[in-house]
């Protein structure tokens, strides 16, 4: 039982984190539940969900952590290696097709549950020896009824389905479910009170990582020590990161996962990371902080523009709202506040229409949030973020925007927008002349050194509105970033 953390001032003994390091599972009738409402969305053949193995590093023994597919975790709920779940629909049964413990495992790993018990805590009575799933699959096909597989995303995944199918692996993809696709995605993208209170622990626990993060930030230290700190947090609750942490001041290098400076008094750290649970809900913030603890006034201008951003985009999204066009709404806020400062210039609809801002501002406003950090991302991003309504568009910056459907109630974003400001690129604009009539290329020059500013927070979706992730918002204003600094580790 964890009774205190390692950095000081992060003793954490509150009782829900506690509680969710003993128990990873929801109850039975939720796995049940999540079963029987994806039986009413696709009525015959076979669903099988395919889980995960150990995937090696460097020699078969030495492997990656575990990671179970969410998916399968979604519906079948057991954390353990080499297990499939295939739901009869016709037959109405749902079985684990799985190997269970020998005398061998024990010896090295120690006593373990057998997988019939584990099964019965999701709502499973049968279970299977592994290697009688490819007999039922390729009896289902052969009998002209469907087997249903998402896409995988492992060459071992593609193996066995293109076995277990008769089909070779270079035209699996051609078989993969559109039918369960859309249906897991719908189901999934709605979170349950359950879901929506392991974000919340997850967001708590990505609150102390950027707390210690920011009162980390002295000059001299390394970047990678504060990392390891911060990823040392997340396993300190039991968890681990839910991706590898960003944290740089080169904040402008978008997914910069190098940690090889020491930080430099005037410079700006950025940090993008988050923890994941033990069910695998994620957490996924940013923030930004001053080296040596003040803001100067110019980073301050560009800061309180990106704020102004993810406020912007907090008070406008709902159910209803188009989340592309709360990512506009978002392009319209930059760019005033960039005109402001005199690096932008000209009307403002027009800029954002030209897709001027992307100079500054060249990724998505936010993806959902999940079980992963990029929530269902394996089952293709258009069909997690897009539908028959709202479109991908091809505008360099918007058309990296992950998701732009309408928002619904128990959705989860994020909202993360940035300014950035790249030398390579304002360089190739200045040069091929691309949206010259919007930006002021001179007033540019100042710039070349700062760096990039990129603020994130995660949102539920509500009745009326959305509200942040986590009992309490990550400080984000200057003045409670600069207060935070000023404490002790
Ligand atoms: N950390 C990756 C992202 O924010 O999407
Ligand atoms: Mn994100
Ligand atoms: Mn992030």
């Amino acid at each position: 039982m964890l009774t205190s953390h390692p950095v000081k001032g992060f003793a954490l003994e509150r009782e829900p984190y506690r509680r969710k390091i003993e128990k990873d599972m929801f109850s039975e009738q939720v796995y049940r539940e999540r079963r029987n409402a994806l039986r009413k969305k696709i009525r015959s053949g076979l669903i099988v969900f395919l889980g995960n193995g150990y995937v090696p590093m460097n020699y078969p023994d030495n492997t990656y952590p575990f990671r179970q597919d969410s998916s399968f975790m979604y519906y079948f709920g057991l954390d353990l290696p080499n297990l499939v779940g295939v739901m009869d629909l016709e037959g109405g049964r749902d079985t684990i097709y799985a190997d269970d413990y020998t005398i061998n495992d024990i010896i090295w790993m120690g006593p373990q549950t057998s997988i019939a018990e584990q099964a019965e805590r999701v709502g499973v009575q049968m279970v299977r020896p592994r290697k009688e799933v490819v007999s039922e699959v390729s009896k289902t096909v052969q009998a002209g009824r469907r087997g249903h597989f998402l896409p995988p995303y492992r060459g071992e995944q593609t193996l066995e389905l293109s076995e277990w199918l008769g089909v070779s692996p270079q035209r699996l993809s051609q078989y993969v479910s559109k039918d369960l696709v859309k249906a897991v995605v719908e189901q999934r993208s709605v979170k349950g009170e359950e879901e929506i209170a392991e974000l919340d622990a997850a967001n708590e626990i990505g609150r102390d990582m950027h707390l210690a993060a920011m009162r980390l930030a002295r000059p001299g230290k390394s970047e990678h020590e504060i990392a390891g700190i911060l990823d040392g947090i997340a396993r300190g609750y039991g968890r681990v990161p839910s991706f590898s942490t960003i944290l740089s001041m080169n904040g402008q290098i978008l997914h910069n996962e190098k940690h090889d400076g020491i930080l430099k008094e005037g410079r700006l750290l950025l940090v993008d990371c988050g923890a994941g649970a033990l069910s695998y809900y994620a957490s996924d913030n940013t923030r930004v902080t001053p080296i040596g603890g003040r803001f100067t006034q110019k980073q301050r201008d560009i800061y309180e523009i990106v704020l102004d951003g993810v406020n912007t985009a907090i008070s406008l999204a709902k159910p209803g709202v188009k989340y592309l066009d709360v990512h506009k709404a978002v392009c319209k806020v930059l760019t005033e506040g960039l005109q402001g400062v005199g690096v932008m210039v000209g009307d403002v609809d027009e800029s954002v229409m030209n897709g001027a801002h992307a100079l500054f501002f060249p990724h998505g406003l936010g993806h959902m949030i999940g079980m992963d950090a990029h929530d269902m991302e394996g089952l293709g991003e258009d069909n997690v973020g897009y539908d028959t309504e709202v479109k991908r568009q091809d505008q360099f910056g918007t058309g990296s925007l992950r998701f732009g459907r309408r928002l619904q109630e128990g959705f989860c974003v994020s909202v993360e927008p940035g300014l950035y400001f790249i030398p390579e690129l304002i360089e190739k604009w200045r040069r091929e002349r691309i949206n010259v009539n919007f930006i002021n290329f001179s007033k540019l020059e100042e710039y070349l050194d700062f760096g990039g500013i990129r603020l994130e927070d995660c949102i539920v979706i509500t009745e009326t509105g959305c509200r942040v992730l986590g009992k309490e918002r990550i400080p984000i204003t200057v003045e409670e970033v600069e207060e935070e600094m000023r404490r002790e580790i």
